[in-house]
């Protein structure tokens, strides 16, 4: 029988994660991660669309950072930065967004990551992309019913085609996480998996064997993550420095400066760029003239002016990264014209810590219902792997570290579904 043309099949596995993704395939030793600098196996999942003068140009991960970063500092107005795109998948009625007059299905936005991450792989790897085990979360943020959650992998699944992938095998993250953990195993063990990521925080408990075999003893997920704590410092520490807790005069009464729903869209901060809108800036300039606090309302306008989210949310993200170490991180971020808008304050581990209260007690409520669902003591259980940058967060790891001590392993926070998936592959 003849071979087709490009023999043999080359399958990688694919982590299109809501803020970073990354590619991996199978070699004879192990796994290969393609990589997209000198220190970095993963790439952001984000998307720059700015209008060149031959029409609509596109570009992702780091490429697209130095772009609109580029664009900011020639003081040239910049294109569209777009982030936390696969949180948006199973919501029906978003169907995509408009930029530059034009629609774009979310199917199409994505597939232009997608389209790059498989460039870049096939030009490391040598070899024509066309397969993939792509990874999925347990639950999709915003899937509320199986039907959102079918309608979430019909929508990657298009996007993958679109991307020149002709088939595509979906494997639940935290499996594929559990898949990279077994390749170092040498016997059998009963695994918890814990993935905490941008958008989704994945459950699986399982047993693995020494010769690759596996049975599954549970999945659980939750609809949010990282993301969601990058919100709480938005929410608590920034938008107060905004003005979100001023007053302002109305005849005799007092009422709140700017309405809130303006603030909610700074905590998802590629939502910012909506904000630069006549309505929201006659707002801000009428409460600016009553505010009894008009500096804050001044550091407001400039940040919505100057288009800062992307800017903002790398100063929060640097904090909450800090405070992973540190018991104490400052807070510092300022705008083109430090006089109007200088934000410097600190946060205490603590702090943090109250703020998120709610969502870690999620976190341990759903992890006992797995343990109870699938009647596993935690005597049972060897081992617990913690991965996914949110992992990083200390008392997210304490929940963990309270039910097993002495059993947590953690590691490759950043590509270990790529390196399952691409072990489930079957290239
Ligand atoms: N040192 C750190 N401390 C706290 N959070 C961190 C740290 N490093 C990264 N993060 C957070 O980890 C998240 C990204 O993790 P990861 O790359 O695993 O997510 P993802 O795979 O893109 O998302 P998902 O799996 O939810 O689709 C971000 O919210 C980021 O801010
Ligand atoms: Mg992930």
């Amino acid at each position: 029988m003849s071979e087709p043309f490009h023999s043999p099949r080359t399958a990688v596995g694919i982590d299109f994660g809501t803020t970073n993704s990354s590619i991996a395939r199978r070699t004879p030793g192990g796994v290969q991660l393609v990589r997209f600098s000198n220190d970095s196996q993963s790439s952001r999942s984000i998307l720059y669309l700015e209008k060149l003068a031959n029409g609509i140009h596109s570009s992702s991960g780091p490429a697209a950072i130095e772009r609109y970063l580029a664009a900011h500092r020639q003081g040239d107005q910049p294109g569209r930065l777009i982030q936390s795109l696969k949180s948006y998948l199973p919501v029906q009625t978003l169907t995509g967004t408009e930029v530059f007059g034009r629609h774009y299905t979310l199917e199409d936005l994505i597939s232009r990551i997608l389209a790059d991450l498989r460039v870049r792989a096939e030009h490391q790897f040598g070899l024509p992309i066309r397969h993939a085990t792509v990874g999925r979360p347990v639950r999709f943020v915003g899937a509320e019913t199986a039907e959102d959650e079918a309608f979430a992998l019909t929508r990657l699944r298009a996007a993958f085609v679109r991307a020149g992938f002709e088939s595509i095998d979906f494997e639940l993250e935290p499996l594929a996480a559990a898949y990279a953990y077994q390749a170092s195993l040498d016997h059998s063990e009963t695994i918890l998996i814990g993935d905490f990521g941008g958008g989704t925080s994945d459950f699986s408990l399982l047993t693995l064997g020494a010769k690759g075999q596996r049975k599954v003893l549970g999945n659980a997920g939750l609809p949010f993550a990282g993301d969601a704590f990058d919100a709480k410092i938005v929410r608590h520490l920034i938008a107060p420095a905004l003005g979100s807790d001023s007053f302002a005069r109305s005849l005799n009464k007092t009422l709140p400066a700017v309405p809130a729903w303006i603030y909610a869209n700074l905590e998802r901060w590629h939502y910012l760029s909506f904000l630069r809108t006549r309505n929201v800036l006659e707002i801000l300039a009428s409460a600016h003239k009553r505010s009894l606090e008009p500096e804050k309302i001044e550091a407001l306008l400039a940040l919505i002016d100057q288009d800062l989210g992307y800017q903002l949310h790398q100063a929060v993200q640097r904090t909450k990264n800090a405070l992973s170490r540190e018991q104490a991180a400052p807070f510092v971020f300022a705008g083109a014209d430090a006089g109007t808008l200088d934000l410097r304050t600190s946060l205490t581990r603590a702090q943090f810590e109250a703020w998120i209260a709610p969502e870690l007690a999620q976190i341990a409520a759903t992890l006992d219902a797995l343990l109870a669902a699938s009647s596993a003591s935690p005597a049972e259980i060897d081992r617990v792997f913690l991965t996914g940058g949110t992992s990083f967060v200390p008392a997210l790891r304490a929940i963990f570290e309270m039910r097993f001590p002495g059993k947590m392993v953690t590691g490759n926070e950043f590509t270990s579904v790529a390196q399952g998936l691409a072990l489930a592959s079957a290239g």
